[in-house]
C-alpha cells in the first residue's frame, strides 16, 4: 500500500544529520527571540545560518510556491506563517517557528515554541499541553502499535486540558522527500490500523488550539488561523522507529 516508508541504514544516517541541523537552527535562533525584532529578520537568520553554516537547504524554501524559509506563526497563527519585515514580535507573544532542512537530499522537520518576554498564563500553559502532548506521544512508538494510537494518545491528553486539536494537518513520513506517506494523525481514527515498523521515519506535530479546533485559511493562501482567533500552539519531531523504541532525529 505505501511505498518508501521503511529507511535503509544510509538514508536513515542522513535523515539523522539533516535532523540535527534542523535543531541546530532552532537553538542558534532563541537567543533573537526578543520584543521588536521582525519575523522576516529571523528567517533572514535562519536562512543565512542554514547556507552558509550548515550548507544545507532551507526545504520549505520554494516548496509550493512557499517565498520563505521558515514558516513563523504567532498567537492565533495555527501554522504556514510568512516571515515578512511589518510583523514585529511583541511582549506576551507565543511563535512557532518551524525549520524543514534539506541535506545530502534527505528532510528532516522540527518546529517549537518560543515564549517572547513575559508570558501569560494561557500562553505558557497551552504551549506546555502541545508539547506534553508530542512527549506523550513519542514515548508509545515502537515497531507494531497502531499509527492510530499516536493520535488517541494526544486527543486523550489534549481534551483533558481542554484545548482542542487542529484535524486539517498532520504529521507525515519523511525522507527523501518533504512529506512522504504515512500520514500521522493527531486524533483518534478507528479506521487507521496501520502497524508501525522498524527504521520508519516520520513527524509528529500536534497543533493545540485554545479555543475551537476550526481553522480559516487567510487570503495569502499561506496563513492559517484559528477560526475564532484563540491562540494555537504546536511542536513538531522528526522520529525514527527502531527496535525496541524510538529515537527523536531533531534533539
Ligand atoms: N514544515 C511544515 C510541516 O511540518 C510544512 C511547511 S510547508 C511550507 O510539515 F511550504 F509552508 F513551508
Ligand atoms: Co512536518
Ligand atoms: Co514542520
Amino acid at each position: 500500500m505505501y511505498k518508501n516508508i521503511i529507511k535503509e541504514k544510509l538514508e536513515i544516517k542522513k535523515i539523522k544529520k539533516a535532523g540535527k541541523i534542523a535543531s541546530n537552527v532552532l537553538k542558534m535562533i532563541s537567543e533573537y527571540i526578543v520584543p521588536n525584532i521582525t519575523t522576516g529578520e529571523l528567517d533572514r537568520i535562519c536562512h543565512d545560518y542554514i547556507i552558509h553554516e550548515e550548507k544545507a537547504f532551507p526545504a520549505c524554501l520554494g516548496y509550493n510556491g512557499f517565498p520563505k524559509s521558515t514558516c513563523i506563526s504567532i498567537n492565533d497563527v495555527v501554522c504556514h506563517g510568512i516571515p515578512n519585515d511589518k510583523q514585529k514580535l511583541k511582549n506576551g507573544d507565543i511563535v512557532n517557528i518551524d525549520v524543514t532542512i534539506m541535506k545530502n537530499s534527505y528532510h528532516a522537520d522540527t518546529s517549537k515554541m518560543f515564549l517572547v518576554g513575559k508570558p501569560t498564563i494561557l500562553g505558557k500553559r497551552l504551549c506546555y499541553v502541545a508539547k506534553k502532548s508530542l512527549d506523550l506521544a513519542i514515548k508509545i512508538i515502537k515497531p507494531n502499535i497502531s499509527i492510530n494510537e499516536i493520535g488517541k494518545v494526544i486527543q486523550n491528553y489534549v481534551e483533558k486540558k481542554d484545548f482542542s486539536i487542529v484535524q486539517e494537518y498532520c504529521g507525515h513520513g519523511i525522507g527523501q522527500k518533504f512529506h512522504e506517506d504515512p500520514q500521522i494523525l493527531h486524533y483518534y481514527n478507528e479506521n487507521n490500523k496501520f502497524l508501525l515498523k522498524e527504521n520508519m521515519t516520520f513527524t509528529i506535530e500536534p497543533m493545540i488550539n485554545a479555543g475551537s479546533h476550526e481553522i480559516k485559511l487567510m487570503r495569502d493562501g499561506w496563513t492559517v488561523k484559528t477560526k475564532d482567533r484563540s491562540l494555537s500552539a504546536q511542536y513538531e519531531h522528526t522520529i525514527l522507529v527502531t527496535k525496541k523504541g524510538s529515537e527523536i532525529l531533531t534533539l
